[in-house]
């Protein structure tokens, strides 16, 4: 009999995929193929993402589309998962008669009893929060390939008053170190060679008995081959104790990402952030004195309620200060039940497109310059596949996260391959194979050409 194909769609965040990862795996155990297009699958999953009002837009743009699909292909089932599913709930169900199924982050163990009743014609809605479920025995359905993504913990109780997560998400909980443990070591006999632990805020990490960095200690003695990255951390749960864990470990990625979000007090304040600039800039230094030559990123947000210009101007002064290699930068997106969304939304959509605009051209000359001081080095890059933009090179990342692209050469995806930088713009770095020999090189130019 032809096994039934689901099709599954990710949006948003990486705990997305590793929870697309983790249905797969469930609906695998119940009988199903992966269909590697929508038009192959008889069940049709789309998770999603409510972080800001622009990731659920496009959400109810792709459920439109499916509405025409479904009316051609009535047999077809079409289920929302993640956070819009928790946020939406029958609402979902209830409009355009095109979702069967509605299952929010913690019930996706439900999917497969959902589906038969779906096939039955009663649409199912699964949507209860639980303060336990981290999926801790199933092993996600990974394709094969150079990096894993690893969810540790779930869930978040940092109540910032932008972020609807802990909502959607619900309270936090973590996976046991042996389990995670166990997960990394069969990753890295599978041929992975790197791995982000992640979690809402993974450093809050906690099973009872161990803690992040003990996590962090267990996880990079698997392999010392395996690069090891984390994300996304909260300043507040930066403790000494994890920049020691990141310092001491060579596989342990030299990279921290670490969300500021503002660069005023009063905003901080407001959104609930627990540090002030003086505690976050001291948390900086202490990371820059323990781990030399560590890549820091962030996120901010421009527009917060009752933002002023004096405050973004602070904001500004915090990315120069700190000067960042890279940051994620939002327009504030007011979200219901949040805190926030009751500060009201006062910052003209114009004066947010301007801030916005300003932060992202100030990060970007500071990012080329960082970029710069790289021309002429000659980095370790981790292969990862082709160039999106040209099948004749390779794209990697350095231990930094930095993208590099680089000619083809002997090596492949999953090698780890030094490369002399001799370009950059603001987001890239360009070079070629340092230790390749000059013949070779000007054979490989002589065929491409
Ligand atoms: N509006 C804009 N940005 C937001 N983020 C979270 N909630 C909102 C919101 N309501 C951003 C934060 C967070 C990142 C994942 O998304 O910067 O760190
Ligand atoms: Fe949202 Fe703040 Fe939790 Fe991050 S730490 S998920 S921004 S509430």
């Amino acid at each position: 009999m032809r096994k039934k194909q689901v099709y599954i769609e990710t949006y948003g965040c990486q705990m997305n995929v590793a929870d697309s990862e983790v249905v797969l795996s469930i609906l695998g155990d119940n009988g199903y193929a992966i269909a590697q297009e929508a038009g192959a699958a008889d069940l049709i999953l789309v998770n999603t993402c409510s972080v800001r009002d622009n990731a659920e837009q496009r959400v109810h743009q792709r459920i439109s589309t499916l509405k025409n699909y479904k009316r051609q292909n009535p047999g077809v089932l079409i289920g929302v998962l993640g956070c819009m599913a928790e946020r939406l709930r029958t609402e979902l169900i209830d409009k355009g008669n095109v979702v069967d199924l509605v299952v929010g982050p913690d019930e996706y163990r439900k999917l497969p009893g959902l589906v038969e009743h779906a096939i039955n014609g009663e649409r199912g809605i699964a949507v209860k929060l639980s303060r336990v479920e981290n999926y801790d025995d199933i092993m996600p359905l990974r394709t094969d390939g150079v990096c894993a993504w690893l969810s540790v913990m779930r869930g978040c109780d940092k109540f910032c008053t932008f972020c609807v997560v802990p909502f959607t998400r619900g309270r936090e909980r973590s996976r046991s170190l042996h389990s995670v443990v166990e997960e990394v070591e069969r990753l890295s006999d599978r041929g992975f060679k790197e791995i982000t632990l992640l979690g809402q805020n993974v450093n809050s990490y906690h099973d009872g008995e161990f803690d992040f960095a003990d996590l962090i200690q267990a996880v990079a003695r698997v392999d010392s081959s395996l690069r090891i990255r984390f994300m996304t951390p909260h300043p507040q749960d930066m403790s000494e104790k994890l920049i020691h864990a990141i310092a001491d470990n060579d596989n342990v990625c030299k990279s921290v990402h670490l969300p500021v979000q503002s660069g005023s007090d009063r905003i901080l304040s407001l959104m609930n952030r627990t540090y002030t600039t003086e505690r976050y800039i001291r948390l900086v230094e202490k990371i820059r004195k323990n781990i030399p030559d560590v890549s820091l990123s962030t996120d901010i947000i421009a527009g917060f309620p009752t933002e002023t210009s004096e405050d973004h101007e602070k904001t500004l002064d915090l990315i120069r200060h700190i000067g960042y290699d890279g940051a994620f930068t939002f327009k504030y997106s007011p979200r219901e039940n949040t805190k926030a969304w009751e500060m009201g939304d006062d910052v003209p959509e114009e004066l947010k497109i301007d801030r916005l605009n300003e932060i992202i051209e100030l990060q970007q000359t500071i990012s080329f310059q960082k970029n710069e001081s790289l021309v002429g080095t000659v980095v370790e890059v981790l292969v990862e596949r082709e160039s999106a933009k040209s099948s004749a090179d390779w794209m990697g990342r350095m231990d930094s996260n930095k993208v590099v692209i680089f000619p083809k050469s002997t090596a492949g995806a999953g090698d780890f391959v030094p490369v002399k930088i001799e370009r950059c713009n603001s987001a890239t770095l360009f070079g070629v194979v340092a230790d390749e020999p000059a013949a070779l090189r000007e054979y490989r130019i002589a065929v491409n050409n």
